[in-house]
């Protein structure tokens, strides 16, 4: 059996924080999130940039604090660039402990040939937090969704699957039930947390696609 054991289950969360959510995916994810009805907590190094962008979510239920409050939120997402992650997670570790800790943070180069996969120490960024963070349950997660298409309210389903891995099957379905907050979007099991390089590696491959064909892309599974 190569799936994850489970510890849980998890209670549904009530609240979202999102740490770094100022940002493109960030915002993307909570507009998803607010509008399923759950209480999403934009964090920010500066608690004034996210109170100006959960502003911006007119008549859905966002708020915006400094990222050590973001982190009391029921389930956490991590959506900072790699090279703030490992500082901004090793401050918040008591924060985040005993909580869901889900991470989409890709480590992407770009040169003249066009973006590019850097490797991470640890393996991937979500085993680096699954290091910095040993008494939170790491989840890996929302590594392909284009923040374009899920911060725009004309578009109404984001066709794709989101590959969640993970080492706590409890978790792991936690995060596929949050997945169905994007209408159209289905969350599948994608290994454990070892195999969360080559996934957010991957994200190199889509953002090339993406420039080649002016589009969006994601990724389906079949036959699931
Ligand atoms: N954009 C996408 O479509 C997409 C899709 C899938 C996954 N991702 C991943 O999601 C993460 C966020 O993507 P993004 O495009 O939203 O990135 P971003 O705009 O570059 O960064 C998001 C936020 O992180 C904060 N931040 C920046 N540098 C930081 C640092 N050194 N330490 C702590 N916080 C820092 C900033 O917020 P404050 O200045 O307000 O603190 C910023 O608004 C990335 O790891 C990316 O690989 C992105």
């Amino acid at each position: 059996m190569t799936e994850a054991p489970a510890t849980g289950p998890y209670e549904r969360p009530r609240s979202i924080g999102i740490l770094g959510g100022t940002g493109p995916q960030g915002r993307g994810l909570a507009r998803r999130f607010a509008a399923a009805g759950y209480q999403v907590v934009i964090g920010s190094r500066s608690a004034e940039r996210a109170a100006a962008a959960a502003a911006d979510f007119t008549g859905l239920p966002v708020s915006g604090v400094a990222n050590a409050d973001a982190a009391g939120a029921d389930l956490v997402i991590v959506a900072v660039p790699y090279d703030g992650h490992a500082e901004l997670l090793g401050e918040l570790a008591p924060k985040l402990a005993g909580k869901i800790v889900v991470d989409c943070v890709n480590r992407i180069g770009f040169d003249k040939q066009g973006p590019y996969a850097i490797a991470v120490p640890d393996g991937s960024s979500a085993q680096e937090a699954a290091r910095i963070l040993p008494d939170s349950t790491v989840i890996g997660a929302f590594h392909h969704v284009s923040s374009v298409l899920l911060d725009d309210p004309g578009v109404d389903r984001v066709e794709l699957d989101v590959l969640v891995l993970g080492e706590d099957r409890a978790a792991i379905e936690s995060v596929c039930d949050l997945v169905t907050a994007i209408p159209g979007a289905r969350g599948i099991y994608g290994g454990r947390l070892r195999n969360c390089g080559q996934v957010e590696a991957l994200t190199a491959n889509i953002i090339a696609i993406n420039r080649r064909y002016k589009v969006h892309a994601g990724i389906r599974i079949t036959d699931v």
